[in-house]
């Protein structure tokens, strides 16, 4: 079925279906069209398609009460979820923490970088602004999210309209930027951020932007033991805040509620998007731990930032309603197993001659597509292999997250797989038979 033309699409010369039915890992089209949607759409849909228990929750608080402004109102959804967040969240979150709710990961990036500025404000550090990150990141479309994001070729047409903050080296131990190996690198990729921070004007640094698993600009790269607390560390040493970008990883994604739990380190602030609402309903969020919060309490009291739509009652109540389905069908403790399923579906793929790498934590998987796997050599972006990939694999009914870029910008191909937690075996199967006969067609010699 053609688009609908009045449309803007994300691309004028890619024809694509219409979606018009969820169910489980499954999505239907309106031209007959079944797929097994095994990248979650990208990393959103957390438990599954077409929950009716979400679509009923978000219908009663919609009748009750659509919007009330948030500079005349709290709602009892946005209370709820606010509390439910903060118990999840670590320790340092669950005691006078506060969460502030926005329409998406880019918002919440957006809000943190305000937030971190307007915390050393209060605390008299006013030189401070920067917000350092990493190359090889994406933390979202705005512009201060993109400033932050270290993915080139989504912040090139921007360039000039970015401010320079500062990246340092990405954590990637597969294609590692200093050529070194782990241990005997003595993380050298950490203390990166130490030699970048005293050599660039430490003053002005206010805070660390990072991904605990990179997911869509490095396909799932997980960092090795020690190098999230050497962070943290260097981060307490210069006075900077540190914020996790859990858009991706969070609620659950990665086998934890929130990816750092894996190495117990204490953000000041985390941020969620995409299985927040599950897909069901715009919703991000910033978590706000309890240091960061007092120097608000402390000091002017009034965060000069805000949306139409921050806490938007029917957002939060999808969120309460997600959880509630986390909750009573153990959805968290499903994600380990279902990802040792996955894993073993995935592993023989290894022995293709150009399947690299397959990497990752709980259900955010990335499988890494090498020219010369001895020696890491990608392919060049112009042979769009990655995208191949995809589009082999959804003639096949299932559908993968691509991305470009990885090895140093550029070039490197990968493709994500971010399945519901409810993924069966059976599904997991098919999603490794769809991607072997895909890379069949790509690579047909
Ligand atoms: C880690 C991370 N941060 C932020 C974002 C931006 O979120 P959104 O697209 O909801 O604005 C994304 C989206 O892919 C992401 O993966």
């Amino acid at each position: 079925m053609p688009n609908d033309p009045a449309l803007f699409p994300r691309n004028f010369h890619q024809a694509l279906p219409v979606a018009v039915r969820g169910e489980g890992c499954w999505l239907f089209s309106a031209d007959g069209g079944k797929f097994l949607d095994a990248a979650g759409q990208a990393a959103v849909i957390n438990i599954g398609h077409g929950v009716p228990e979400i679509g009923r929750a978000m219908a009663e608080q919609s009748s009750k009460l659509a919007f009330a402004h948030t500079s005349q109102f709290h709602s009892p959804p946005a209370e709820k979820l606010a509390a439910r967040l903060l118990s999840m969240a670590p320790p340092n979150f669950r005691k006078g923490g506060r969460v502030y709710f926005t329409s998406g990961g880019s918002e919440a990036a957006e809000t943190a970088i305000k937030l971190v500025r307007q915390y050393h404000l209060e605390k008299g550090q006013t030189a401070r602004y920067r917000v350092l990150s990493r190359r090889q990141s994406y933390h979202g479309s705005t512009l201060g999210a993109m400033t932050v994001s270290g993915n080139l070729a989504r912040r090139a047409p921007y360039q000039p309209m970015l401010a320079e903050w500062g990246h340092i080296a990405p954590c990637f131990c597969y294609h590692c930027p200093f050529e070194k190996t782990f241990p005997e690198c003595h993380l050298a990729c950490a203390d990166d951020l130490d030699s970048f921070v005293a050599g660039s004007d430490a003053a002005s640094a206010a805070a660390f932007l990072f991904e605990p698993v990179v997911g869509a600009t490095l396909g799932a790269t997980v960092p090795p033991v020690g190098y999230l607390a050497r962070i943290a560390e260097i981060c307490r040493k210069h006075g900077i805040l540190l914020v996790a970008d859990e858009v991706m990883t969070g609620i659950g994604r990665t086998g934890r509620p929130f990816a750092v739990q894996h190495w117990g380190i204490e953000p000041d602030i985390i941020l969620c998007g995409k299985g927040i609402a599950s897909g069901y309903a715009p919703l991000g969020a910033v978590l706000v731990a309890a240091n960061v919060v007092e120097a608000f309490e402390n000091g002017t009291g009034a965060f000069k930032h805000g949306f139409t739509y921050q806490a938007h009652p029917v957002a939060t109540a999808a969120g309460n309603a997600v959880l509630d389905y986390i909750e009573s069908h153990s959805l968290f403790s499903r994600v380990v197993p279902a990802a040792l399923s996955l894993c073993n579906a995935l592993a023989p793929l290894l022995s293709h001659r150009y399947i690299g790498d397959v990497r990752g934590l709980g259900l955010l998987v990335g499988i890494e597509i090498l020219r010369d796997k001895s020696t890491h050599v990608p392919f060049e972006p112009s042979e769009a292999v990655a995208e191949k990939i995809r589009a082999a694999a959804m003639e096949e009914g299932v559908l993968v997250y691509p991305t470009q870029g990885c090895v140093e910008g550029t070039r490197g191909d990968h493709i994500l797989i971010a399945p519901p937690f409810i993924v069966t075996p059976e599904e997991s199967g098919l999603i490794a038979t769809a991607l072997s006969s895909a890379l069949a067609k790509v690579f047909p010699n």
